[in-house]
């Protein structure tokens, strides 16, 4: 009997966590859908596209979801727009019917017929994914904090650090001068990670965000605020739990101090180009845009 097609609904939530779970290997007791909520459809996320292949039976075999962004892009904060693509898996009963294929086919298609500059996807199967013109492209630095050359604690300090997510944290995402553009209405999805842990200090305001599931363990991937502040909290992380890493571009880890001369860059993304562009080697993704 023919599959269906469809968009998907806020019902299809479980279904979807259950599929991804099961493609990524999640262990017992957590969820995709906890570390990366921009897919979960309960949450209304403006600019994504969910889209399934379901059985007659109404079991959902297979899942791709697109998430158009404007991103502004170094030198000097070019403007474009891009298309991520996350969530993407087949039910291992259904896998190579092309399933996938036809899905990132036409999610392509639809991203090259709004002019989006690039699409955008983080995955291991590069071999996959090249068929579709996906190449590596960009760099990002991962430095163990206990390197860098960060100031002592003082006890004050130390007990001024908050845990949790603060209503600032979401201004300084929507005040960001480079990488994707946050809209108003990223905030509920963002406050709905399940797995990153935020980390806050006063006067000034700073912050850090820690963690996400089993993609960005121990690492530090946002954070914002006082210059100053944002050292403390990366002092007082080393401190607390060794071994956290920044992940950054090159030019934010210099900014912060760190020395990359013993470090090999890893690539950020899978790209590929709609357009005649290059991906700019300086742009850079911070975690929760890398959807
Ligand atoms: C990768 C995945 C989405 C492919 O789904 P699918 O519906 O089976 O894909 P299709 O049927 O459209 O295409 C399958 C083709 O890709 C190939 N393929 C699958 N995984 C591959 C990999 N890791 N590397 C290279 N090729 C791969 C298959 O051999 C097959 O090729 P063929 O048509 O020449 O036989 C699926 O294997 C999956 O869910 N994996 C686990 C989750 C995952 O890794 N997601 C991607 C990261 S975001």
């Amino acid at each position: 009997m023919a599959e269906i097609i469809r968009k998907l609904h806020a019902g299809d939530a479980d279904a979807l966590d259950a599929l991804v779970s099961s493609g990524f290997s999640y262990p017992a007791g957590s969820g995709f859908l906890g570390d990366f909520p921009i897919w979960d459809p309960r949450i209304q996320v403006a600019q994504r596209i969910s889209t399934g292949i379901f059985g007659a039976d109404g079991q959902m075999l297979s899942h791709v979801g697109s998430r158009r962004w404007k991103y502004l892009l170094p030198p000097g904060a070019q403007a474009v727009t891009a298309c991520t693509l996350g969530a993407i898996a087949t039910d291992p009963s259904a896998r190579g019917k092309g399933y996938a294929t036809q899905l990132i086919r036409t999610a392509i298609q639809e991203s090259e017929k709004q002019k989006d500059t690039f699409v955008i996807l983080w995955g291991g199967e590069h071999e996959f994914y090249s068929q579709f013109g996906f190449e590596l492209a960009g760099q990002q630095y991962l430095v163990d904090l206990a390197l860098m050359d960060l100031k002592a604690l003082t006890p004050n300090t130390a007990d001024s650090v908050r845990s949790g997510f603060d209503d600032r944290i979401f201004v300084e995402f929507l005040g960001r001068r480079a990488g994707p553009e946050f809209l108003a209405s990223d905030e509920a999805w963002l406050r709905a990670h399940q797995t990153v842990r935020w980390f806050t200090i006063d006067e000034p305001f700073a912050f850090v965000g820690v963690g996400r599931g089993q993609d960005l363990p121990g690492i530090v991937h946002e954070y914002g605020g006082d210059f100053a502040g944002v050292l403390t909290l990366f002092a007082w992380l080393n401190a607390k739990v060794p071994g956290i890493h920044l992940m950054g571009s090159s030019a934010e880890c210099l900014r912060l101090g760190a020395d990359l001369s013993d470090i090999e860059p890893q690539a950020l993304a899978l790209v590929r180009k709609n357009a005649d562009m290059a991906w700019p080697e300086a742009a850079w993704i911070s975690g929760l845009g890398s959807v």
